[in-house]
């Protein structure tokens, strides 16, 4: 497994194309002697090729918010893998559970999308899983994960160095300021990682396998995440939105 920690900027829909290229402009400013990380910036679609022009010659790698299963064909509106490879993405971000909530992708669609990004070798799949409040009540947060993974994941084959991260993401800490305990987010990825064990067995998990922590991280939480046993790295949303407290957060974490 890469030991090197990645964090993930996932700036969802939430600047215009002018905000957003002002900034990758500040972003690039700002990590240029970094490079204890690996750092991914996932911009809207509609920013990723003027994303790609303006950090081009930075460490920062790219990443995507979304992708279809179908390589091309008759699907309107949808973004194929070729062409986000095409345009330098390395990464795409699958499965959020704001796209399960608002745009209703179900188990199938995003099993499909794992399957066609691992597939294609193109593109690192971050897969996004994470129970809500009620089932976190109900105590069937390790239930939920399981499940998650298993619809997800099942029946994928992986082949060489094909990488996949797991970014659990408890949907009742996003957005709201307030991250889970440390200790909560380690147990979690227990889980998940003794899941994938169960899965796809120890080698292939500690090789191409990460697992990372997404849900309100900021620069004053993110110190109690940075010596967690199973913590590959983070998935961060509000606090990417400003050049300088998303680069505290990764300072902090690769530390
Ligand atoms: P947040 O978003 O950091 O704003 O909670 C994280 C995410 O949804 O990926």
């Amino acid at each position: 497994m890469p030991t090197k920690k990645i964090i993930i900027a996932n700036l969802k829909m939430n600047l215009s194309l002018s905000q957003t290229a002002s900034l990758a402009r500040k972003f690039k400013n700002k990590f240029t002697a970094f490079n204890k990380g690996e750092v991914v910036i996932c911009p809207a679609t509609l920013a990723l090729c003027r994303m790609a022009e303006i950090l081009k010659g930075s460490r920062l790698k790219l990443g995507a918010q979304n992708v279809f299963w179908e390589e091309n064909g008759p699907y309107t509106g949808e973004t194929s893998v070729s062409s986000l490879a095409e345009i330098g993405c390395q990464y795409v971000i699958l499965g959020h559970s704001e796209r399960r909530m608002h745009l209703l992708e179900n188990y199938e669609m995003i099993h499909k999308k794992v399957a066609a990004v691992v597939k294609s070798e193109k593109l690192t799949p971050i897969v996004c899983l994470g129970e809500n409040w009620k089932e976190r009540k109900t105590d069937r947060r390790d239930f939920v994960l399981v499940e998650q993974l298993w619809q997800a994941l099942s029946g994928i084959d992986i082949f060489g160095d094909q990488q996949i991260i797991i970014a659990y993401e408890p949907i009742w800490a996003i957005g709201t300021g307030t991250a889970i305990k440390p200790d909560e987010a380690e147990y979690a990825h227990k889980i998940i990682k003794l899941a994938l064990n169960d899965m796809f067995g120890m080698q292939v998990v500690s090789k191409n396998f990460r697992i990372i922590y997404g849900g309100s991280i900021n620069p004053k939480n993110v110190k109690g995440f940075t010596d967690l046993e199973n913590m590959d790295g983070l998935l961060v949303g509000g606090a990417s939105l400003k050049a300088e407290e998303f680069y505290k957060v990764v300072k902090e974490i690769t530390k």
